[in-house]
């Protein structure tokens, strides 16, 4: 299949719960055609099930664990089978821990790490092309501008990872 023929459509991480549901609902009531992305398979059916049966076209849903080494890959080629390519990339799965990083596991500060940094930004330059051809956008969480800000690199598909002080939100 050729580049021409995939169709563009909105990939939400992290669409089974919470703002990435949320987001899932928006878009399609916006007219995108959505990619639901996370673990809990049966409540990404619930929500494509719900959005189809507002009138919109029923979404494709992934079960991916975005934390995965591979997980970008997996999710190009489940994309490339289904006929499609990310024109927006919404960069939403992630998780925070609150308390003394002294008193949190270790382990799960460096999952946090993988999962809200790592990976995205792989999801990110795995797509960047697609985006930049449908001159589309990547849109990130908060806490990824933050990190924009304060010396962690962000990304946008037209200008290659960030240093601190530009945005991570990309149009
Ligand atoms: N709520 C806030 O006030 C707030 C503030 C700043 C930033 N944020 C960030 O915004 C995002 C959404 O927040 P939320 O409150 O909506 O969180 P939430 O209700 O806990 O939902 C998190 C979503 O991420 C998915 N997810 C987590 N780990 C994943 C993984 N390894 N692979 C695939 N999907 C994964 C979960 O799906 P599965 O469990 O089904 O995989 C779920 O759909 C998070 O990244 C959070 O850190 C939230």
């Amino acid at each position: 299949m050729s580049m021409a023929e995939l169709r563009p459509v909105t990939l939400i991480t992290g669409a089974s719960a919470g703002i990435g549901a949320a987001l899932a609902q928006v878009f399609a009531a916006h007219g995108h055609e959505t990619v639901l992305v996370a673990r809990r398979e049966q409540l990404l059916n619930g929500l494509a099930d719900a959005i189809a049966a507002s009138g919109a076209p029923r979404p494709t849903v992934l079960r991916a664990d975005v934390a995965r080494i591979d997980a970008a890959r997996r999710i190009g080629d489940a994309l490339i089978a289904n006929g499609l390519e990310p024109e927006i990339v919404i960069n939403n799965a992630g998780f925070g821990l609150v308390g003394a990083a002294t008193r949190l596991d270790r382990g799960e500060q460096l999952a946090m790490i993988d999962l809200n940094i790592r990976a995205l930004t792989d999801l990110s330059l795995a797509f960047a092309e697609s985006l930049q051809r449908h001159q589309g956008g990547i849109l990130g969480r908060r806490r990824q501008r933050a990190a924009g800000r304060e010396g962690i690199p962000a990304l946008q598909p037209q200008l290659g990872v960030l240093g601190p002080g530009e945005p991570a939100l990309a149009q």
